[in-house]
């Protein structure tokens, strides 16, 4: 099996690290522009949805960069330290970028429509809205169909990174590093039984970092989005090694045996949903993991977290309509992990992420 080619082997350190500043540069300096043509675009036609958005506190932007800087740093040590591949440092959809960035704009006047008519679930009535919870049933983001269409999963990535100001993929990355070690446990077994799930998988981003970084272990990916599951499978199957085994399915339910895979994660799911959906999705993740196996989860910041970001927390949610995020900041995920019987909880930030890792008991 071919495994992701290790930049080091062949470029000297220094020139990686400027490589690596440069491009999430790049990629700060997309979502830069798209502010100024959004911005404009906004102003002339939607003045009054412009007054609305207020701009960050200079001291809390100062903040933000300074968090990003040490994200990246961390981001380049860890595949310096041989965690991942550097080679994943520099994995970006940017043709899928360029191709739909025009459809991102013409998005806008959708969402500004739905906006002003305060239409925050509404779907294309083509779209098969059977089966789903009706928390799910919304409009995330302001997206054009929530997740349930092929534009919404095109247009996702790019989406996600000008939210983060191009550190999207660099803070999934930090959740392979608790991932590896928790690993380690099963270091006897041959890697191909190592069994990974993601869950709420999406577009398969972080599935496309667990490949990088476990070129032969078995993976797995769930998400309740069909069109997501389509994007990940084509994403997926770019890249080398084994095609992940990728299924429709809701996470509170996981259509797996007890005790089946030896690591899960989780990014960016919790705080989309309610809080009694939330203990459910861990206490599948807990049924479904060995006894021995690792949980690592990454999602938004909290209130206790970062007092510094509480203005930017409140305004999240009514600026891209995350109806459950308010909830989110203040729930206690270890008191959830600890309640469905993790334990070994560890917790950290990093940028405007927190990760939670956790492990089964070995019985
Ligand atoms: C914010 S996106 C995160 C996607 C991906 N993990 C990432 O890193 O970009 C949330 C994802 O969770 C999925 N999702 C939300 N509720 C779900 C549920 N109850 N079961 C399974 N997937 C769910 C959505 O379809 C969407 O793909």
């Amino acid at each position: 099996m071919q495994s992701t080619p290790n930049l080091d082997q062949f470029i000297p350190e220094e020139l990686t690290r400027i490589a690596y500043q440069g491009f999430q540069e790049s990629k700060k300096a997309f979502g830069f522009l798209h502010k100024q043509i959004s911005d404009r675009l906004t102003n002339t036609i939607v003045p009054e949805q412009a007054t609305k958005s207020k701009p960050l506190s200079p001291e809390v932007f100062e903040k933000l960069q300074v968090r990003l800087k040490s994200l990246e740093e961390k981001d380049w040590q860890d595949a310096q330290n041989g965690v991942y591949p550097s080679s994943l440092l520099f994995d970006n959809p940017w043709s899928d970028f360029f191709r739909y960035y025009p459809e991102l704009c013409l998005d806008m006047v959708k969402i500004w429509d739905r906006l002003q008519k305060k239409e925050f679930q509404k779907f294309d009535n083509a779209i098969d809205r059977t089966g789903y919870p009706d928390y799910y049933l919304q409009n995330f983001h302001y997206q054009t169909d929530g997740y349930l269409s092929d534009m919404s999963a095109n247009l996702y990535d790019l989406q996600v990174e000008i939210l983060f100001n191009g550190a999207a993929d660099a803070m999934r990355r930090r959740i392979l590093a608790p991932l590896k070690q928790g690993l380690q446990a099963f270091a006897s077994l041959p890697p191909q039984q190592i069994k990974v799930l993601d869950i709420a998988c999406g577009t398969g981003r972080t599935l496309r970092m667990i490949r990088g970084t476990l070129p032969q272990v078995a993976l797995f990916g769930t998400d309740l989005s069909p069109a997501y599951l389509r994007k990940a499978n084509q994403v997926l199957s770019e890249i080398p090694g084994e095609l992940p085994q990728l299924l429709q399915t809701n996470a509170e339910s996981l259509p797996y045996q007890d005790n089946y895979f030896h690591g899960l994660t989780s990014v960016f799911l919790f705080h989309e949903l309610p809080a009694s959906a939330r203990q459910a999705v861990i206490n599948e993740a807990f049924r479904v993991l060995q006894p021995g196996g690792v949980l690592a989860i990454c999602d938004s910041i909290q209130a206790t977290d970062s007092p510094d970001f509480q203005e930017m927390m409140n305004n999240f949610p009514s600026i891209f309509h995350e109806p459950y995020y308010r909830h989110y900041t203040t729930d206690s995920l270890e008191e959830r992990l600890r309640q469905a019987g993790f334990i070994n909880l560890q917790v950290e930030n990093h940028f405007v992420s927190k990760y939670w890792t956790a492990y089964k008991p070995v019985v």
